[in-house]
């Protein structure tokens, strides 16, 4: 083994390779996130109810320290995110009469958050996930997450925020972002949402897979045909969210203080899979993203409802490499 190599520089030659941090992640893992990663995410600080709690009151102090981590130490910068249904205040769909915004209202309000956002930090942030998570999970034949921006501005919110974006930035790369990603029905939506923005002339240049994945699923097979499958749309890939917990998605088990050796295992076989598919497609995946940066803090372990260890990152609580980060870097 002998010295650990940075993570970063085992890519160099394919992507850059990043990690979803925050003021508190930085304080308490700097110097293992300078050294292995060469890209940043902002976890929480740049949804809309962290940088506009109230209409017109901006907050950018603590997006402000992580653009200027990433500044200090050389590294690219994603923005994450615009336009969600989740982490989005209420003052943005309420009307000035009380009762629901009306799509004008509700569109200028999209447009002067999306000005204010990506043009504070042109040059600084170089891709944006624009509209995160608008697929509805369920029913085949349902198209559009049932979101408040779906039903007060109508379907074409979407193509509206690539819209504003690009005015605000014409440089960014924007990227539409979501989830479940390589499960058939929902991959085929996903294509299916951005081939019709493509169709009308979006500006759109890329598709985020979040990679919220687990040691044992989804399988290669179906990564693998998620990756084609949004390649031929012309599109450049990244995976934007990676993580590997050591459970099945329906495993409930809350008793597991130590991941066995067959998780240790099963994780890096899994994450060396992973990896070297990456690697082949390296033409068109253009970064990779884990969201975390070590073990000792990942959102996974207080999820609501199913709060546990899950150990899903390649280093561990003391931010040494574990074997996954072996197979990884090879
Ligand atoms: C998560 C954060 O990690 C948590 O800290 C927060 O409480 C909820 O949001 N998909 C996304 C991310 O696009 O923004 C989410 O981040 C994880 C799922």
């Amino acid at each position: 083994k002998g010295r650990v190599p940075a993570l970063h520089e085992a890519f160099a030659e394919t992507f850059p390779i990043g990690a979803a941090v925050n003021p508190a992640t930085l304080e308490a893992a700097g110097p293992l996130i300078a050294r292995h990663y060469n890209s940043l995410t902002a976890e929480n600080h740049m949804k809309p109810e962290e940088i506009q709690p109230e209409e017109g009151v901006f907050t950018f102090e603590k997006a402000d320290v992580i653009v200027g981590f990433a500044k200090k130490h050389g590294m690219r910068m994603r923005g994450h995110t615009l336009v969600w249904h989740n982490q989005t205040p209420d003052w943005v769909f309420e009307g000035k009469d009380g009762g629901p915004a009306s799509r004008e209202l509700l569109l200028s309000r999209m447009k002067s958050h999306i000005d204010a956002v990506v043009g504070r930090y042109r040059g600084s942030i170089y891709c944006w996930d624009v509209v995160n998570e608008a697929i509805h999970d369920k029913d085949a034949d349902i198209l559009l997450r049932r979101s408040r921006w779906l039903e007060l501005v109508g379907e074409d919110y979407i193509q509206k925020a690539y819209e504003y974006a690009h005015q605000a930035d014409p440089d960014a790369l924007l990227f539409y972002n979501d989830y479940h990603e390589a499960v058939p029905e929902k991959r085929e939506k996903m294509y299916t949402l951005v081939k019709n923005l493509l169709d009308r002339g979006t500006p759109i240049h890329g598709i985020g897979m979040q990679g919220h994945y687990n040691i044992y699923e989804p399988s290669i097979e179906e990564m693998r045909i998620t990756i084609e499958r949004f390649a031929s749309l012309g599109l450049q890939l990244q995976i934007t969210e990676l993580d590997l917990p050591m459970f099945r998605n329906d495993d409930k088990r809350r008793d597991v203080t130590e991941p066995t050796e067959e998780m240790v295992e099963q994780q890096r076989v899994r994450y060396g899979e992973i990896f070297d598919l990456y690697r082949e497609y390296k033409d068109v995946i253009t970064g990779v993203t884990f969201w975390g940066a070590a073990d000792d803090y990942t959102w996974l372990d207080h999820f609501p409802g199913k709060e546990r260890r899950t150990w899903p990152m390649l280093f561990n609580d003391s931010h040494e490499p574990k074997p996954c980060f072996w197979a990884v870097v090879k």
